[in-house]
């Protein structure tokens, strides 16, 4: 448990929470998508995503882009309501904000009242921030996602580290601060330069929260199933695994298909006797 958490008690934790977590504590963050995954992690961070990296995650699509405002609905509300302590943050889907400030305020507000989540994120930099600002002042509260933006893949033709070069350096950084300018409590920079995050985080008054970025990040975020070993059609470098739960399911299922093919399972205890009718 964090010094943080323990502070805080039982209450959960809110946006302003997270967003005075700038250069105190970092930030901890895991994706989460599903009600029990959210409960078994709930005590132990600060922030729970619903990234709409659930697509390629839990449904096996090639990229983020056909996950539906629907599927964030229901996957946001079985978070929140599998935990009560951390701050849950959930992704708005490609298409479902970037046409206008009034349909991301619609589909902002749909995820809003029908999760009870404390906030959405969204992708984009300086093209976004009339949205962000829109949103921000009719209370909405956003994260910002700038680098390396999975919606954007078939524009940038991959998931490459992003600001290698010196201009593309530049932009993100106008980026991060416009999105900050616009009102949003928190940032996720993602797949950039390591000296590139540690000069956004220097320079911008909200956290930033960093996946495959820099240690000097005011918080970090990986996708669960990665840092768990339960998913690895496609591990980026910047993932750390901390167990090999992928290996654990497939020894266990065998050893449950061996009982039962034997017989040995199920067992007496496992079944329920019959009771002599007085
Ligand atoms: O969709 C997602 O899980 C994300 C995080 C990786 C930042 O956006």
């Amino acid at each position: 448990m964090t010094t943080k958490t323990a502070k805080i008690g039982s209450r959960r934790l809110s946006v302003r929470d997270m967003a005075a977590q700038k250069n105190t504590t970092p930030i901890v963050c895991v994706t989460a998508y599903t009600a029990p995954m959210a409960g078994f992690m709930d005590d132990a961070v600060d922030l729970l995503l619903v990234g709409d990296s659930l697509g390629m995650v839990l449904y096996g699509m090639d990229s983020t882009l056909p996950v539906t405002l629907d599927m964030m609905i229901q996957h946001g509300a079985a978070v929140v309501r599998g935990s009560k302590h951390a701050c849950v943050i959930v992704d708005m889907p490609f298409g479902s904000y970037q046409a206008s400030p009034a349909e991301a305020f619609k589909s902002c507000a749909r995820v809003l009242a029908e999760t009870g989540c404390a906030g959405v994120k969204l992708e984009g930099g300086q093209e976004m921030s009339e949205t962000i600002r829109f949103l921000t002042t009719r209370g909405i509260p956003v994260m910002g996602h700038v680098g390396l933006t999975p919606q954007s893949v078939n524009q940038f033709g991959g998931y490459g580290t992003r600001g290698k070069s010196k201009a593309e350096a530049r932009m993100i950084i106008d980026d991060a601060e416009a999105v900050a300018d616009a009102g949003a409590f928190a940032i996720v920079i993602e797949g950039t330069v390591e000296p590139l995050a540690r000069a956004i985080t220097a320079k911008i008054p909200v956290p930033t929260i960093g996946i495959g970025a820099s240690p000097a990040c005011d918080g970090q975020v990986l996708v669960t199933e990665d840092l768990l070993g339960l998913f690895s059609t496609f591990t980026p470098k910047f993932v750390k695994r901390y167990a090999e739960l992928g290996k654990a399911v497939n020894r266990a299922v065998a050893t449950y298909a061996a009982d039962v093919r034997a017989r040995r399972f199920p067992a007496p205890e496992h079944c329920v006797a019959a009771k002599p009718k007085p």
